[in-house]
């Protein structure tokens, strides 16, 4: 069976009857507070994987790295709250940030005990240092973009990157996880559902279950792109997405201290606030979030970027 799709609603703008009745019937009230927040301490890619917006963003967008007063401030708020998780990176490749393994160190001195400090990561800067500063960082998680077990199928959908060397990266760094004292980060593969990749589907499991490594299989968005949507490296057709839990449990931070809408939003549309003026409590309950909501909710999207967001599933 699929996986129950939670929806919410807005608790201020209903009675206290209709928020019970709500209630009653599963759906949940926004959190005052998001539950999952993903923090782009630098800007920019080294990669250019068929599938992603990066290929693509305009060279006017402004770039950076953030300084660390901002990321303490973020840190020290996001860290204050029971969260699900914190992702250190957004719409880039977090390794290349020579300080992310300290960053993650700060996140996790301060963070509850429930929540997960996770990153994604092309795998292109793990060396052995940067390894060995990963494990000692405090991270949960770390995903690995891995596309494909054949180095053809690999380097067609991760454009410059080069097979051999990364796959002796990810090995290596499985190794050292496994000789460290507490076995973290947890390591996982991850995949968007391409064409070449699920036909190939059955070979990939196994290659990894080999090394004693886990593997997922995630959609394909066409992240309002449509230069990725022309491609025609879909498995199955593009679909609209009818409901998305992202405007109402996520918040996205560009390294400026800007929130954007979601991880689709490479081009910065919609900016809902700015956390060197305000905290993430002002914005995410903020007029900017609220409208935004409202529109999603009432199923208003055309004036979203939401409108042209697709997925296959
Ligand atoms: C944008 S990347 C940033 C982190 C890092 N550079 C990496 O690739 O892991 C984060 C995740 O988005 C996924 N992604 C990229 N393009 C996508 C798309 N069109 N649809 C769905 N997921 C996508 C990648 O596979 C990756 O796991
Ligand atoms: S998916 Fe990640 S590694 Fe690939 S181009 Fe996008 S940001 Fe870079
Ligand atoms: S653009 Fe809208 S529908 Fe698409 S992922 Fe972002 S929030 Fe969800």
């Amino acid at each position: 069976m699929g996986k129950k799709v939670q929806r919410y609603f807005d608790q201020d703008s209903v009675s206290l009857v209709t928020s019970a009745v709500r209630r009653m019937k599963g759906k949940r009230p926004i959190p005052r507070f998001p539950r999952r927040a993903q923090i782009q301490t630098r800007t920019a890619c080294n990669a250019r994987c068929a599938f992603c917006p990066n290929t693509t963003v305009g060279d006017d967008l402004s770039q950076g790295t953030m300084d660390w007063d901002l990321f303490r401030k973020i840190a020290d708020e996001l860290t204050s709250h029971d969260m699900d998780e914190i992702h250190p990176f957004l719409m880039n490749e977090p390794l290349w940030d020579k300080d992310l393994p300290e960053k993650i160190r700060y996140l996790a001195d301060r963070k509850k005990p429930g929540t997960k400090i996770k990153i994604n990561t092309n795998a292109s800067f793990l060396t052995e240092g940067t390894a060995k500063r990963l494990i000692d960082s405090g991270l949960d998680k770390l995903n690995v973009s891995f596309h494909g077990v054949r180095p053809e199928v690999y380097e067609y959908n991760m454009g410059n990157l080069k097979f051999t060397p990364l796959l002796r990266n990810v090995l290596r760094f499985k190794e050292m996880i496994d000789k460290s004292p507490n076995r973290k980060p947890g390591l996982r593969i991850t995949m968007v559902k391409t064409r070449d990749i699920m036909e190939d589907r059955e070979n990939i499991k196994a290659f990894w279950a080999e090394h004693g490594i886990g593997c997922n299989f995630r959609p394909l968005g066409n992240r309002n792109n449509k230069e990725v949507e022309m491609k025609g490296i879909n498995w199955e057709e593009w679909r609209p997405y009818t409901w998305c839990k992202r405007p109402f449990t996520q918040i996205y931070i560009l390294f400026n201290g800007d929130c954007v809408l979601c991880c689709c939003d490479w081009n910065r549309t919609t900016t809902l606030g700015n956390l060197r003026h305000n905290t993430i409590e002002e914005i995410w309950n903020g007029k900017a979030y609220k409208r935004v909501r409202d529109l999603f909710l009432n199923k208003d999207r055309q004036d979203l970027l939401c409108g042209t967001c697709l997925y296959t599933r």
